[in-house]
């Protein structure tokens, strides 16, 4: 009770702030998004990401040095796929000669301590933009399932440390760990998108890869973001099947959902700040209405606050530099 306690008593200095702080960022929270495409010598800024590269191999390579170098110990990469190569199927997905393939090879080759993680659903692959199969307009749940787990087995293959399903099938973690423990992948990990959105946040990482979907839209498999309980009932889910770490996204916009989560399970979230969060503090950024290093910051530490204990980001290098 006033004046015996005055609140302000421990906001006095930056000391004391620091001494009672409840949260922190550091280099171990970041999983850094990568995007791999084919050719030599190619580094394309992504139009609706400024900052944001496409990459062919030879500068992933120096990338992942470079991040590792920063203290960063996970990425989680993603592919643009020629044309010319996607089909119904997804059938370049499991070439073991892959862009993704050789990826994780490369970059575990370069770093071999950095954590690998590899996106894993049909989307860049589809000449439909869509996660599965396609039938009659119809995704279809179990076939596109076993397709994914071969994908996860033939990223494990190539070295990946966890593989990251982002396509919400049902049954698919179940799928994916059942073939990766009979395979003896035991190690590898399942990095699971247990409640994904179908959110209108990820338009800029779809021109990024080339892989809006070309009918329709995703609300048939992704979450309705109206729903809170919903997402404790997947994020359950997933974890009774073998996820080992869950993921909310989008990001920002679903706290509530992280919080929810933290209260109920005892796996470690990860949020994904997504392409569109992004986009719109750089381009506010860029226009001079607000100063970027704070509110991004401000925005990461909201992720800790919340309950997450990882953030993919495409800000993990600028929070570095931030955090000096
Ligand atoms: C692929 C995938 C998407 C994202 C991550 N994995 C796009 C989508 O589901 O349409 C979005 C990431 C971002 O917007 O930053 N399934």
């Amino acid at each position: 009770m006033y004046p015996l306690k005055r609140n302000r008593r421990l906001r006095s200095s930056e000391s004391i702030r620091a001494l009672v702080r409840e949260n922190s960022l550091t280099p171990n929270d970041f999983i850094v998004p990568l995007f791999a495409v084919e050719g030599l010598n190619v580094k394309e800024e992504i139009t609706s990401m400024p900052d944001y590269y496409r990459m062919s191999l030879d500068h992933l390579k120096k990338e992942v040095r470079e991040l590792w170098s920063m203290g960063i110990k996970a990425v989680l990469v993603f592919v643009k796929v020629p044309e010319k190569l996607k089909d119904n199927k997804g059938t370049e997905a499991l070439n073991p000669n892959g862009l993704m393939q050789r990826a994780v090879a490369l970059i575990k080759e370069t770093v071999p301590e950095i954590i690998v993680m590899t996106d894993v659903a049909l989307d860049p692959y589809s000449s439909f933009g869509h996660d599965g199969i396609v039938e009659k307009g119809i995704i279809i749940n179990d076939a596109t399932v076993e397709v994914l787990a071969q994908m996860s087995l033939s990223h494990a293959n190539a070295g990946a440390d966890f593989v990251a399903p982002s396509d919400m099938m049902d049954g698919r973690v179940l799928a994916i760990r059942s073939l990766l423990e009979k395979e003896q992948f035991h190690d590898t990990g399942i990095m699971s998108y247990s409640a994904k959105y179908a959110s209108g946040f990820y338009g800029p990482f779809r021109s990024a890869l080339d892989s809006a979907p070309g009918f329709g839209d995703k609300k048939t498999y992704q979450m309705d973001f109206h729903n809170r309980n919903e997402a404790l009932l997947e994020t359950e889910l997933d974890i009774e099947e073998g996820a080992d770490i869950v993921m909310v996204k989008p990001g920002l916009a679903y706290l509530d959902i992280i919080r929810d989560l933290s209260y109920h399970i005892e796996v470690p979230i990860a949020a994904y700040q997504v392409s569109g969060e992004y986009a719109m503090l750089k381009a506010a950024a860029q226009k001079g209405w607000i100063d970027y290093d704070a509110i991004m910051y401000e925005q990461l530490v909201a992720f800790k606050r919340a309950g997450a204990s990882l953030i993919a980001t495409y800000c993990a290098k600028d929070a570095v530099r931030v955090l000096g």
